[in-house]
């Protein structure tokens, strides 16, 4: 079927604008192989062997496939060590898409992070931002600085159908620039399409009001652009007035509100590692490139190899293309819609990069400190070898202060990688372990690491939890 804007749509999804040439074997293991896993990965998905997950939905970082324009690119690579070619191709890329005039590559997104925490945040200075990301937190904290949350309050409510949850509270970042800005005040951070809060984009005309409130109060805007190209998308498709620009012109548009971004280029670069922080202010940039030789390499290359410089060159052009960014949305918006269909409590609206399913509505029966969405989480591996990522209390415990946010499990969509059949059978894993959900029990933590426990804890269930999460369904697709 052809939808009014000229795209192929099959069954309510953007037609693939590509097709497969290279593939990865993957297998479903047998059930009693992955109650073993479970066990030996303390019941943390993030702990599970790759060969023992057959749909990998951890994350949507680093896991994109790379088209043949950008393995073409990477024979091109200059490896030389300082002055590369390569470097000053990136440099380019990112001029003509974000139109920054300064780029410091980066290993990925968290050194990127880390650069500019250290050149701009000094003890006890604020960033307001739109809710949180893990790491960029972390790097603010340990440079002294305070998270302050300016997100409309809609972003933590999972039921509502606010288009724009990404937004942030216009008044109370007023508030908190007029008690402290600019001394007090170190950056205010926008993050596009709020990973934490569901994927959830920013409207144009929300940025542009933050950028007037920087602006009065004289402090730095800046962007975490790691999905912005999907946030573009949903600004052009939601928001009143802009459904005729290109999504270059709006990607465009967003960046030309900041004063900077850093991007995790893992996700919508379609790299498999790499971070850019890109700004325009001369001294802030000089500063970055003092610390990135400390901690990352040379400012030309930034801890990656000439090879990554050209396919991040490359993937950033790839990355404006509607086609591209539509499919890959309407890919979540497809699993969102089969789950929504067999009653599946979800985040709404679907947001970018991934179906979050709600582990409080899912499991009314898990108070939340016994960890609700790591339990479902570990569960849809035992049931169909489907990996998916905690983002509740575990992942947002911080602290001392008690954690009451969003419970959810995050079912992440690799770039250009999974087919549709895929997402269905991933659909019928959910819908198995729902309709057992009531005999599910909690889990207790055995193991916390003191920095971004999620990563690495341990858990044990308090019941018998490998006898409930056992799914007859997948064990006879396995047979
Ligand atoms: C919004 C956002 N910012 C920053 C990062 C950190 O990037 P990286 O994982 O490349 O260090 C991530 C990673 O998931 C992210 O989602």
């Amino acid at each position: 079927m052809r939808a009014p804007t000229g795209a192929v749509t099959i069954r309510g999804v953007a037609a693939p604008p590509w097709k497969i040439k290279v593939v990865e074997p993957i297998a479903l293991r047998p059930e009693p192989l992955r109650r073993r896993a479970l066990l030996d990965a303390g019941f943390n998905t993030f702990l599970l062997r790759s060969e023992d997950v057959f749909v990998d939905l951890l994350t949507d970082s680093g896991t994109s496939a790379v088209s043949q324009e950008q393995r073409a690119a990477m024979e091109l690579g200059d490896e030389a060590y300082a002055g590369s070619r390569s470097f000053f191709r990136l440099e380019a890329a990112v001029r003509e898409v974000y139109g920054f005039r300064h780029v410091i590559p980066t290993h990925q997104g968290r050194g990127a992070e880390h650069l500019l925490a250290k050149a701009l945040v000094k003890p006890g200075q604020l960033v307001p931002s739109n809710l949180y990301f893990t790491t960029s937190r972390e790097h603010v904290e340990l440079a002294g600085g305070v998270w302050v949350d300016v997100s409309i309050a809609e972003a933590i409510d999972p039921e509502s159908t606010h288009p724009f949850k990404g937004n942030l509270d216009l008044a109370q970042l007023e508030r908190v620039l007029a008690a402290a800005a600019p001394e007090r005040i170190a950056y205010v951070r926008v993050e596009a399409c709020v990973n934490m809060a569901g994927g959830q984009p920013f409207s144009l005309a929300n940025l542009t009001g933050v950028r007037e409130l920087t602006r009065a109060h004289g402090v730095p805007l800046i962007l975490d652009g790691t999905r912005l190209s999907e946030n573009a998308l949903f600004i052009k498709d939601r928001e009143p007035g802009e459904s005729e620009r290109t999504l270059p012109e709006l990607i465009a548009a967003i960046a030309a509100l900041t004063d900077g971004a850093i991007f995790s280029s893992k996700k919508g670069h379609f790299v498999p590692i790499g971070g850019l922080l890109a700004v325009n202010d001369d001294g802030l940039a000089q500063a970055a490139r003092e610390l990135v030789v400390i901690y990352e390499g040379f400012p030309h290359y930034g801890g990656l190899a000439g090879h990554d410089l050209e396919a991040l060159a490359q993937g950033i052009r790839e990355a404006t293309a509607e086609p591209v960014v539509r499919h890959y949305v309407s890919q979540s918006a497809h699993l969102a819609s089969l789950l929504l269909e067999r009653g599946v409590p979800i985040v709404v609206p679907v947001g970018a990069h991934a179906v979050f399913l709600d582990a409080k509505r899912f499991l009314p029966h898990v108070p939340q400190d016994e960890f609700p969405a790591q339990t479902l989480a570990a569960a849809l591996y035992l049931a169909g070898g489907v990996r998916s990522m905690e983002r509740g209390i575990v992942s947002g415990q911080h602290g001392t202060d008690p954690y009451t946010g969003l419970e959810l499990v995050r079912l992440t969509i690799p770039r250009r990688v999974y087919t549709q059949e895929h997402l269905d059978y991933v659909a019928d894993v959910v819908t198995e372990v729902y309709a057992r959900r009531e005999l599910l029990p909690g889990l207790r933590m055995t193991y916390e690491p003191a920095h971004l426990r999620f990563f690495q804890a341990r858990f044990e269930p308090r019941a018998a939890f490998l006898e409930a999460a056992s799914a007859p369904a997948a064990t006879a697709i396995d047979g």
